[in-house]
């Protein structure tokens, strides 16, 4: 891209980014990691931390478990620029607002995007702690994705309806990964919901009717941005919960938080594998 196709306001950061990525020779590996996940953050080599409410045009973050700023540095090597938190339609953005972010790393044009998420469990095969790699999806948010003007190269790019937007070959990466190191990783389909609230007995029940494994409040714009623009992108879910309505108990965020740091090291596992690829 050219500096006139990036809208004013992200410019700062993009070249900030470019001369930065530049002595580095190699495209980054572009993260965001959900509720709970940023232990990851704290594996990265080295890293340059802008806050979002530093960059003119982009939302301050204030759900609980997200740091809201991005991290340039690198892991296993390799450029990373993570999103550590994120924002979500439940803190009141709009889709537009709540996908810049992604617009700004789409448009360093990242070797591959990893999306991660805390999510509810509606399959009952599922475990507390599973993860799943979502490769499927639906979205009950509705509203513009925040292309913030970045241009996504095909003109009609943005209506490919039925075209996967999980990478094959990303997703079978993070297969081996599981099957060496031996953890729980399945391939299921996800919805997502404004929230803030989990669900009620009577949302689970008519949820998994509809044949979803997986629930949240998140991650479906970003990977629709991000796979728009034609990059290479893989969506994992973390099970923190079991969404079924029968539970034990009520949902907590507090416990969706204490599981997916647990979770945190196996993701870290996969983003690594990426890395090295
Ligand atoms: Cl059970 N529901 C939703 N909507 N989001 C979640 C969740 C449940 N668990 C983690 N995130």
């Amino acid at each position: 891209l050219s500096d006139d196709e990036i809208p004013s306001p992200l410019r700062a950061l993009v070249r900030m980014a470019r001369d930065w990525f530049a002595n580095l020779e190699q495209a980054p590996l572009a993260v965001v990691l959900g509720s709970g996940l940023g232990g990851l953050a704290d594996a990265i080599i080295d890293p340059i931390a802008v806050g979002y409410h530093q960059i003119p045009g982009l939302a301050r973050s204030t759900a609980s478990g997200h740091r809201g700023e991005f991290l340039l540095g690198r892991l296993e090597n390799m450029p990373i620029i993570a999103m550590a938190g994120r924002l979500h339609a439940y803190e009141g953005h709009s889709i537009e607002a709540l996908t810049r972010p992604m617009a700004i790393m789409a448009a360093m044009r990242p070797r591959a995007v990893v999306v991660s998420c805390a999510a509810g469990g509606l399959n009952p095969r599922y475990e507390t702690g599973d993860l799943v790699i979502i490769d499927e999806h639906l979205s009950l948010l509705h509203g513009k994705i925040g292309l913030g003007g970045v241009p996504l190269g095909e003109p009609h790019s943005l209506h490919r309806s039925g075209r996967p937007t999980c990478d094959e070959s990303l997703a079978v990466l993070a297969e081996q990964t599981a099957w060496k190191a031996d953890f729980r990783l399945h391939r299921g389909s996800y919805l997502a919901v404004t929230g803030p609230n989990y669900e009620t007995r009577a949302e689970c029940r008519m949820m998994r009717s509809w044949g979803f494994d997986l629930i949240g409040m998140s991650t479906v714009p970003e990977v629709v941005l991000a796979s728009s623009a034609g990059l290479p992108t893989l969506a994992i879910g973390i099970v923190t919960n079991m969404a079924v309505p029968d539970a034990a108990q009520t949902a907590s965020h507090e416990d969706v938080l204490a599981v997916s740091s647990a979770a945190g090291d196996r993701l870290e596992q996969i983003v690594r594998a990426i890395a090295r690829d």
